[in-house]
């Protein structure tokens, strides 16, 4: 199997993931912070190393690295959390539905005005200037914006936006860039920072990742015990117990930590420099196929390794299940729950096919994708 699918899921998971799930289940799988037994305090320590690993990495206090079940929770948690009746908030074209629909609820529920910023490039990507613009039209209470675009790969400025839009406070979708890019969250000058533990991170899926700016205060979305200030029927003050109610995923979370160890041993920017030079080579491949046109690529541009594109006449469900089938190679064909990217980018609705590449792909993947999209339209 060649797996090219890793901005839905990694796979496979980091080296020493598999060992950390199945060490916490069979010797610490005690409910963290209940009570004060050996489990228990072997489930705390746990889910606290793997908390600093995860803060580590990308640059956060461990403190205000919060960790739940996926970057949709937390960005659901962020927006509910933070805006009220009436509150502006500016988002760009290439968003995720998790990010866009519940803040199209919130609209409805709450009568928020919602900004799309556009960018004029191929890419779609708008530049720090047209946030800035969009912000100074008329007070605004944030800016949501993705890191990187998981339809085009394209990377948005986030530092630059965040900077151009001070003091608006800004939240960062980094679903497709924590662990695929070389990230310091605090140098970015953004509030709130969300990432899935499952893609880049190469973590277990039901993981997810908030990192706070000090001073950013949410409400929180779920309440419930927490094993703090139990005597109160209120959540507690203080960070992380506020917004992590319930008994957390204790063996995700400790694989998460094993991965984000190993991507730290390993060096960020090694896997980012490997991941744009096998998307580099897919694009220059492809780009010679009679047929095949390249969507939201824009050379030279910041990107991670996502790549999408379509073949003429060629139905993109059935071209994916033929190179499953026919070659073994795993990628997604749609909208990759991203339609307002794909009507920025003109592919809506058909959608593209969508190459993620991973730390763990070659070149001969690479190419092996490009000699089996090759062969299918040669067949036609
Ligand atoms: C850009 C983007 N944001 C958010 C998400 C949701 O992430 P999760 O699966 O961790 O909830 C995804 C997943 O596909 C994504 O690509």
């Amino acid at each position: 199997m060649i797996y090219l699918d890793h901005a839905a899921t990694a796979f496979p998971k980091a080296p020493g993931v598999v060992e950390a799930v199945a060490r916490f289940l069979d010797n610490e799988a005690g409910n963290p912070g209940r009570g004060g037994h050996r489990l228990t305090v072997a489930a705390s320590r746990a889910i606290e190393a793997a908390r600093t690993e995860v803060a580590g990495l990308l640059g956060g206090d461990p403190e205000r690295t919060l960790l739940g079940p996926g970057a949709t929770h937390w960005l659901n948690a962020v927006l509910a959390g933070r805006l009220r009746p009436g509150d502006r908030v500016v988002t760009s074209a290439l968003e995720h539905n998790s990010l866009m629909r519940p803040l199209r609820r919130l609209e409805l529920e709450r009568g928020l005005e919602i900004v799309v910023v556009a960018g004029s490039d191929p890419d779609g990507v708008p530049d720090a200037e047209a946030f800035r613009a969009a912000v100074a039209a008329a007070p605004t209470s944030l800016v949501a914006v993705n890191h990187a675009s998981n339809v085009t790969g394209a990377v948005l400025p986030v530092a630059e936006i965040a900077a151009a839009v001070a003091p608006t406070p800004v939240l960062v979708d980094g679903a497709q860039t924590a662990g695929s890019l070389p990230l310091d969250i605090d140098r970015l000058g953004v509030a709130a920072f969300v990432c899935s533990g499952h893609k880049g991170l190469l973590g277990p899926p039901g993981v997810g990742v908030l990192l706070l700016a000090e001073g950013f205060h949410l409400e929180p979305l779920v309440l419930g015990g927490t094993g703090s200030r139990s005597e109160s029927e209120e959540m507690p003050e203080h960070l992380p117990d506020r917004l992590e109610a319930g008994t957390p995923n204790g063996p995700g979370i400790a694989g998460l930590g094993a991965a984000c160890r190993w991507l730290a041993d390993r060096d960020v920017s090694a896997v980012a420099a490997h991941e744009r030079r096998l998307i580099g080579r897919l694009a220059d491949g492809l780009a010679g196929i009679a047929g095949v046109s390249l969507h939201g690529w824009r050379d030279g541009a910041s990107r991670v390794g996502v790549l999408s594109f379509t073949v003429a006449g060629s139905d993109l469900g059935e071209l994916a299940a033929r190179l499953d089938r026919g070659h073994g190679i795993c990628l997604r064909a749609g909208l990759h729950c991203a339609p307002a990217a794909h009507r920025r980018i003109g592919t809506f609705p058909g959608g593209t096919l969508r190459a993620g590449v991973g730390p763990f792909n070659t070149e001969a993947d690479i190419d092996a994708l490009f000699a089996a999209v090759r062969r299918i339209v040669d067949e036609r």
